[in-house]
């Protein structure tokens, strides 16, 4: 028995031996994926002291952070959107050609299968929803020339600062609806003016946001994704550009190139749409330019786009 005079295991030495269990991982990619995972995480722990104390806590984040997690509710992607992770992830998967239209976050407020929406209708199916908003434009390529049959997936929050999605009683088509561009590229519908809001802030998340002095609040905007046949879809927003909160966003998810003005209108302005029956309402000009690409899905159907 010489246990006592045998070499100390170091905290390297245990690294080294969580690095190696993975050398016969026969999947490469999956290999360099949790070697470095542990060379950081190992290396996370050791450049703050990580106490025991501190990593019990962090184990309790976590497992809050499964228990608030359901189907209407992805704390795990909140994490990533305010840690600033989805934004770079985003960022490294979409690098574009110059004139291309920015990406942005999705955010989980995203529901697929909204209604097909004729040109120019509203998406606004209850009433007090905001101030209302014409939001038209073209969808381009990079040289300039339209895209026909483009499809704009797009949803929004109303006055309340909350998306269909989060009201229970909501109209499940409220402030969302999918628009065809025409033969010439453009598109327009009725939606309303957005408004800043919090990101849930109830959970893991939001005690994190409180705890560190930072807060919850996202800038005015619209989301859409917009796909077409031969090019690369985007999931991107439109920003108020006079909006609070966007040089502090708290998921980083505000490019400059994606802020739009809101032209005020008054309520006999000649250019009211019809889809606009009263009131002063807002206007939005937004052109959208595609990189080409192959992961867009041509739209067939486009019998509601006159
Ligand atoms: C959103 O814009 O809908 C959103 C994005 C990230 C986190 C929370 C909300
Ligand atoms: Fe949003």
């Amino acid at each position: 028995m010489a246990t006592t005079d045998a070499r100390k295991t170091t905290p390297a030495d245990i690294t080294a031996a969580a690095m190696a269990s993975f050398e016969s991982c026969t999947d490469p990619r999956l290999r360099q994926i949790m070697q470095s995972l542990v060379r950081h995480l190992h290396g996370f722990a050791a450049e703050v002291g990580l106490s025991e104390q501190e990593w019990r806590e962090m184990i309790g984040v976590l497992t809050a952070t499964g228990h608030i997690t359901d189907e209407r509710r992805q704390e795990f992607i909140l994490w990533s959107d305010a840690l600033g992770l989805s934004m770079l992830v985003d960022a490294m998967a979409h690098e574009l050609p110059a004139g291309a239209t920015e990406s942005t976050v999705l955010g989980p407020f995203y529901v697929p299968g909204s209604p097909q929406r004729s040109y120019g209708e509203s998406m606004v199916v209850e009433s007090g929803a905001g101030v209302t908003a014409w939001v038209y434009g073209r969808v381009l390529d990079v040289s300039g020339a339209p895209i026909a049959g483009a499809e704009l997936d797009v949803w929004q929050n109303g006055a309340d600062m909350l998306y269909a999605v989060q009201r229970p009683e909501a109209e499940e088509d409220h402030l969302r609806g999918r628009y065809l561009t025409r033969d010439d590229g453009t598109y327009a519908f009725v939606a309303v003016r957005p408004v800043p809001y919090p990101i849930p802030d109830d959970g893991p998340v939001g005690h994190m946001l409180a705890a560190t002095g930072r807060h919850p609040w996202r800038p005015a905007h619209i989301h859409m994704i917009v796909r077409a046949s031969g090019y690369k879809t985007l999931t991107t927003h439109i920003f108020d550009a006079t909006s609070e909160y966007l040089d502090s966003d708290t998921v980083f998810a505000v490019k400059p190139s994606l802020l739009r003005d809101f032209v005020e209108r008054s309520a006999d302005d000649p250019e009211r749409p019809p889809a606009i029956s009263r009131g002063s309402w807002v206007s939005l000009e937004n052109d959208i330019v595609l990189a080409p690409g192959e992961d867009g899905h041509a739209v067939v159907d486009p019998g509601r786009t006159a």
